[in-house]
């Protein structure tokens, strides 16, 4: 029988990348999503990639009455993988308390229902927000757990500490992923990043900025203490990221876990600056990119990268895809964006 794994944010950018690695594991994904900021029209990518429709569900797990309604209903499940969240930086800064409402009743309502119900595994979507400015790089999971800079992080860091504290008393196991940069899209160009609005982010601002749709890119700073002045980040593949969550819930689901509560990073290992992402992504599509130099951003720390030896060792898991391989597949995701979601995004 396959593994049933609920996954929560199915609908998102990691969250449907890890539908798909899933599926093509052998696990049945079941998917809930309260399509406030995905679309159901993600199913038909995840479709066209493995063939399957995974079952989905709209639920919004901050409302508990929604919660326990859905899982009267949904049969036996094997784990959880938990993305679903609010994940605005800046709007975390703008409306934190609907950040707080949204990210910790969710963790909360859906750790509720596992330990009434006996699902004893979880997946938790962290990030490397946690370490904020760490004293070393690159940072380890040993590192300190600093307040990071804005509500988001903040959540990612409380909801780590309720994960933590749920396992030492419940029937439960627990991973804690610490992403650093996650881009790309899958290869087929079928699923990828849908920012609404204007991007927050680096890359979806860059494709947005060679496909017409904005005019230029500012660049936040290139005064840090880096090899160019601008900000490093480790920037991951989103498949491989997907993949190690793969990884993580056979682990907890097969019981192979060394503790209750295991916390990973996940990343490459290795720093790029801003500047280098834009060159990278000259060379490999051959559009030249608007950008000018603007002040810095604030909350950005200098630079992160992540120590991924405790992932590589203990998971057998490592990055396989690098920085060439990133931008061009979101560029083609960015490419076929308008072909799959047409009006949407005019
Ligand atoms: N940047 C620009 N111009 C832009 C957008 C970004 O120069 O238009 C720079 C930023 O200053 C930063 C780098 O590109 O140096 C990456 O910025 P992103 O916004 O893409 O990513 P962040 O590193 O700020 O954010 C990531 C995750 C968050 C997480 C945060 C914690 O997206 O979820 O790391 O550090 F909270």
């Amino acid at each position: 029988m396959k593994a049933r794994i609920l996954v929560t944010g199915g609908t998102g950018y990691i969250g449907s990348h890890t539908v798909v690695e899933l599926i093509q594991a052998g696990y049945e994904p079941i998917i809930v999503d309260s399509l406030e900021n995905s679309y159901l029209q993600v199913l038909d990518g995840i479709e066209k990639i493995t063939g399957i429709r995974p079952e989905f569900h709209k639920v919004n797990l901050r409302i508990k009455k929604e919660t326990e309604d859905f899982f009267n209903t949904i049969g036996n499940i094997d784990g959880v993988i938990h993305f679903a969240a609010f994940k605005a930086v800046g709007e975390s800064v703008s409306h934190p308390l609907s950040y707080y409402e949204n990210n910790l009743n969710s963790l909360i309502y859906l750790i509720q229902e596992m330990v009434q119900r006996g699902i004893k595994n979880i997946v938790f979507s962290s990030s490397c927000t946690v370490y904020a400015q760490p004293d070393q790089l690159p940072v380890s999971e040993q590192a300190e757990i600093r307040k990071p800079y804005s509500p988001y992080g903040n959540t990612k860091k409380i909801s780590e500490e309720i994960i933590e504290d749920a396992v030492n008393t419940y029937p439960l196991n627990a991973i804690s992923l610490r992403y650093f940069n996650p881009i790309g899209a899958h290869p087929s160009a079928c699923i990828g990043e849908l920012p609404q609005g204007i991007p927050n982010n680096l890359m979806p601002y860059i494709t947005q900025t060679a496909k017409g749709i904005r005019k230029k890119i500012t660049v936040f700073g290139n005064d840090y203490p880096t090899p160019d002045g601008t900000c490093v980040r480790d920037y991951i593949h989103v498949v491989d990221l997907a993949k190690a969550h793969v990884i993580a819930i056979e682990r907890l689901v097969s019981q192979k876990n060394a503790t209750k509560y295991e916390v990973f990073n996940l990343g490459t290992g290795r720093g790029y600056t801003v500047l280098e992402v834009i060159h990278a992504f000259e060379r490999q599509t051959g559009i030249k990119l608007n950008y000018e130099i603007g002040p810095r951003r604030s909350g950005d720390v200098a630079a992160i990268y992540a120590d991924t030896s405790f992932a590589t060792n203990v998971l057998g898991w490592v990055a396989e895809r690098d920085i060439d391989n990133m931008v061009i597949t979101s560029w083609r995701w960015e490419e076929n964006i308008r072909n799959i979601y047409g009006s949407l995004f005019n």
